[in-house]
């Protein structure tokens, strides 16, 4: 069998429409004896039966172990220069307590992004001095809980926070830990980035300013100047747009020396991830070693000594331990343009669980979960069952032919983004998280039920 010609230019007809690309499935990932995937020693076709679908099912060990390899390859990167780094988990990937348990057990720090996100970081007994609080409005009541919390660092994103935080830092009584987030200039997406002409954002202050701002920071004496921090996008394959943003910041970092001490430097999150096997992945340790290559070049031409490093990576520590799960409802042989056709194949969840190819026009990949089949491959799009053409879950990707309704599709790589994006659009419940572990399912995250959903309409619950 040949290609699609509706087939994108990335996607290569598989040899097998069954095999499952291993970096782009969790490590833990095989097809059974009954040719049903199995993850963590689970099939799915059996946890599908026991908690129904769409249920995102995220592999522990895979969390975990990524977690762990993020760590010791930035702190074994950044002892090599005489420094050392630390890593914030961005929950805003993917935060639930449990979750933010395992990051921290090994090791993590968490980066909250609102007062929600604090309470579940709260609620999971994470020591508030392990957490970051970012946000570009962050209101007056967010503030004073994270400052009279004890949040070890607080990301002052505009001028007019410096005087709120320090208020609240002198309210508590407290000296309150703070970075400066900079818009660097530098803006990076996937395989590319821009070096200039993205001032036109909401994020940070120009790095032109930095100097005065930090001065404004240091006549608090209830604020404590930990250093700048830069984020330049998300879904980043290649280093040289950090490198750029850090050698950047390192020059303003070394004037402000002058002032003061700047312990720290946070050169944010991004991390890409595979989301098909067109996607092809830099090692962590490799930009690990990048990154502090970079910082310790720059430090050395600059005269200062290295500061400890702080990062934010949410995707590549959450996004490949996680598969959705649904089943397939109906298909359709749609004929395209006269000439080929492609199977549209309908599952019973769509843009309420994964947004993001709507969003952001994100691919992503698709196995049959409950068996393996010899039959020719077939172009398919996974469709959703929301009121919207754009409800699409998977564009592209081919499917052993004889796919059917009843069928469990599963899609790898949904662990960032997809549950905290989700939605209740046209009253669809949110799925259920189901961890597992050695063999073993358990839910972190039951799924929405109708009660759920009618629970906040005064018309019933007056
Ligand atoms: N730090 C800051 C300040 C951020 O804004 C972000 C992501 C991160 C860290 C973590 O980035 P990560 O390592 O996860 O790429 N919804 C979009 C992504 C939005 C990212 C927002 N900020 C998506 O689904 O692709």
């Amino acid at each position: 069998m040949t290609a699609s010609p509706l087939a994108p230019g990335w996607l290569a007809h598989p040899d097998d429409a069954n095999a499952l690309a291993p970096a782009v499935w969790p490590a833990s990932a095989v097809r059974g004896g009954d040719g049903a995937i199995r993850v963590a020693g689970a099939s799915l076709t059996e946890l599908a039966a026991e908690f129904g679908t769409p249920l995102y099912v995220v592999d522990e060990a895979d969390v975990r172990s990524r977690a762990v390899a993020v760590r010791d390859a930035f702190g074994a990167a950044f002892a090599a220069v005489g420094s050392s780094a630390h890593v914030y988990y961005a929950g805003k990937a993917f935060l639930c307590t449990t979750v933010a348990r395992w990051v921290v057990e090994e090791g993590l720090r968490i980066d909250v992004a609102s007062g929600g996100e604090l309470a579940v970081a709260l609620a999971a007994g994470v020591d508030p001095a392990l957490l970051g609080f970012h946000g570009n409005n962050k209101s007056l009541a967010e503030i004073d809980r994270a400052v009279g919390l004890g949040v070890g660092a607080i990301v002052l994103d505009s001028v007019v926070e410096i005087d709120r935080v320090a208020t609240a830092a002198d309210r508590h009584g407290r000296v309150q830990a703070v970075r400066l987030r900079i818009n660097s200039g530098v803006h990076a997406s996937t395989h590319e980035y821009l070096a200039t002409a993205r001032e036109d954002q909401k994020f940070g202050i120009p790095l032109a300013d930095a100097a005065d701002v930090v001065a404004a920071i240091r006549a608090h004496p209830s604020l404590r100047f930990l250093g700048l921090h830069s984020h330049i996008g998300s879904q980043i394959f290649e280093s040289a747009g950090f490198a750029e943003a850090a050698r950047r910041l390192l020059a303003v970092h070394a004037e402000l020396l002058a002032g003061g001490e700047v312990p720290e430097l946070n050169l944010g999150g991004g991390f890409g991830i595979a989301y098909t096997s067109a996607d092809v992945v830099t090692p962590i340790a490799d930009i690990a070693a990048d990154f502090a290559r970079v910082v310790a070049a720059e430090c050395a031409e600059l005269d200062i000594p290295v500061p400890v490093v702080a990062i934010e990576p949410g995707r590549v520590i959450i996004g490949p331990s996680t598969v959705t799960l649904y089943e397939v409802g109906t298909t359709k042989d749609v004929l395209v343009d006269g000439t080929a056709t492609r199977k549209y194949v309908s599952v019973d969840g769509g843009m309420s669980d994964n947004v993001r190819p709507a969003l952001y026009s994100a691919d992503y990949s698709v196995r049959i979960a409950n068996r393996q089949s010899d039959a020719d491959p077939a172009l398919v799009r996974i469709a959703g069952k929301h009121c919207e053409s754009g409800d699409i879950v998977v564009h592209a990707d081919y499917l052993p032919g004889d796919v059917t309704p009843g069928d469990l599709v599963a899609v790898p790589a949904t662990g960032a983004y997809c549950w905290s994006l989700a939605s209740n659009y046209n009253y669809l419940g949110r799925p259920a998280v189901v961890a597992v572990r050695d063999g073993a399912a358990r839910v972190i995250v039951r799924r929405e039920t109708e009660a759920d959903l009618l629970s906040r309409d005064a018309g019933v619950n007056p």
